[in-house]
């Protein structure tokens, strides 16, 4: 994959002239819309080194070192790139905009992260064996209090799409002092449960061995990437076909409802990519015949060993405390309404302080949708709980870019 890219790459050199984000990266796109970027990097307990992206605010103005902190944490098989995409009016933009020094967090296994201390993602299989698990338990605790250290604030706004709320709730029902760090937890296509998912492309792995066929080959990783922008870019553009049936099967667009203008750069950077074990972690979730989310399943013998009891232990989401506002879609196929259904409903009642159903949302709306003024009551809601824990700071400056 990685071989066919890059001589589709070197082939092709495709003219992006209209698409002048699809060749830059990360940095590079925020740079050219006029902001300052960090990259730090972050290792965790089980020795991952992460990369997180910074935006501290506007090129052209002094930096203000007492800003509002949001952190935003994408989902299943996406990255960092994915909240600044949407332009004009990407998440991630709109919060620089707003006066907060913005943060934003790479998965373990996504193209940014792919350090480790000992291990070679490239070469060692090892470093794949990871679930959506390990980033609750390591991720979550590693990168939240080193934003809150390095801006010396003692709370955040964390912002999670997807995945990016699963894991947050899986750490939170695991430790609930965990919500010290933060002032609001917001909920995009929130996925506690995902038996309803309405994704083609999960039903016909069940069919289809491709995961189990993958762990057999010694393949570790789905979706690689080598972090050369414009790549995917190129070679969509020469077999679109493949790449709109790989969008609709894994992100599974609605593309009326998103900014499909934006889509030749938005696939300039996606997909992320993950361990094929996080794949099957998901695969075995739309498997379960009770609501309920839980840890990775080895089967009874090795989850004896591991777990030291036969089945996978379950999260106890009853124990979630708040504030917690949850944004759902009513035409997200992944995180179907049923599921949210049950979501809303296990989660404490007292830790849910905003909910908001849309029509016509679908799953990817909520980072590449073609209407983002919705966005305002994210940011109305980061507002109204990080002024709380910070009303001695001075206001932020509000930048126009
Ligand atoms: C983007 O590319 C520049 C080189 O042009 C490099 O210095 C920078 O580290 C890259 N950023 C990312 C996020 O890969
Ligand atoms: C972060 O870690 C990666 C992978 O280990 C490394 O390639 C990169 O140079 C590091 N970047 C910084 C800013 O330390
Ligand atoms: C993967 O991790 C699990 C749990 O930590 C461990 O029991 C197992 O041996 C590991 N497998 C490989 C192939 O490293
Ligand atoms: C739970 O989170 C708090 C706050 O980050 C941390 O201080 C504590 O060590 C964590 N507890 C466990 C058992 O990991
Ligand atoms: C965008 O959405 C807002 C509500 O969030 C609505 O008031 C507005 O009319 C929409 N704009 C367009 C161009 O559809
Ligand atoms: C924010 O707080 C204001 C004033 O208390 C309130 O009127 C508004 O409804 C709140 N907005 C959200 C999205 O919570």
């Amino acid at each position: 994959m990685k071989v066919i890219c890059i001589l589709l790459g070197i082939l092709c050199a495709v003219s992006a002239e209209d698409y002048p984000d699809a060749k830059r990266n990360f940095t590079e796109v925020c740079t050219a819309h006029g902001w300052r970027v960090e990259t730090h990097n972050v290792t965790t307990a089980d020795n991952y080194i992460l990369t997180l992206f910074r935006i501290p605010g506007a090129a052209n103005q002094p930096l203000n070192p007492n800003k509002k902190v949001v952190f935003l944490q994408h989902g299943l098989l996406d990255c960092a790139d994915t909240w600044i995409m949407d332009l004009p009016d990407s998440p991630g933009f709109q919060f620089a905009q707003a006066g907060y020094d913005v943060w934003f967090g790479n998965s373990r296994g996504n193209y940014h992260s792919l350090g480790h201390v000992t291990l070679n993602a490239w070469k060692d299989l090892a470093y794949w064996n990871f679930t959506w698990q390990d980033m609750a338990d390591y991720d979550l605790p590693a990168v939240i209090p080193y934003v809150l250290q390095t801006t010396g604030q003692k709370k955040l706004t964390y912002i999670g799409h997807s995945q990016g709320t699963l894991q947050m709730f899986a750490h939170l029902s695991s430790n609930q002092t965990f919500i010290n760090n933060i002032n609001i937890f917001i909920a995009l296509a929130p996925v506690g449960t995902v038996r309803h998912i309405k994704i083609d492309f999960f039903f016909l792995i069940k069919k289809f061995p491709l995961f189990d066929m993958m762990n057999d080959l010694g393949i570790g990783c789905f979706l690689p990437y080598d972090n050369a922008p414009g790549l995917n870019y190129d070679f969509c553009e020469l077999f679109s076909v493949v790449c709109d049936w790989v969008d609709y099967a894994l992100a599974d667009m609605i593309t009326g409802n998103d900014n499909d203008k934006m889509l030749p750069t938005i696939f300039a950077h996606e997909a992320g990519g993950t361990s094929v074990r996080n794949m099957q972690h998901w695969q075995q979730m739309t498997n379960y015949d009770t609501y309920r989310v839980q840890k990775y399943d080895y089967g009874d013998h090795d989850n004896e060993k591991i777990y030291g009891q036969k089945k996978p232990p379950v999260y106890n989401f009853a124990k979630i405390p708040g504030p917690i506002a949850l944004f759902f879609g009513k035409d997200d196929r992944l995180a179907d309404p049923t599921d949210g259904a049950w979501l809303r409903g296990v989660i404490p009642a007292k830790s849910i302080v905003y909910q908001e159903e849309t029509y016509n949302f679908g799953h990817m709306t909520f980072v590449w949708g073609k209407n983002m003024t919705w966005f305002s009551n994210v940011i109305a809601l980061a507002n109204n709980y990080s002024s709380n824990a910070q009303e001695e700071n001075s206001s932020p400056v509000l930048l126009s870019s």
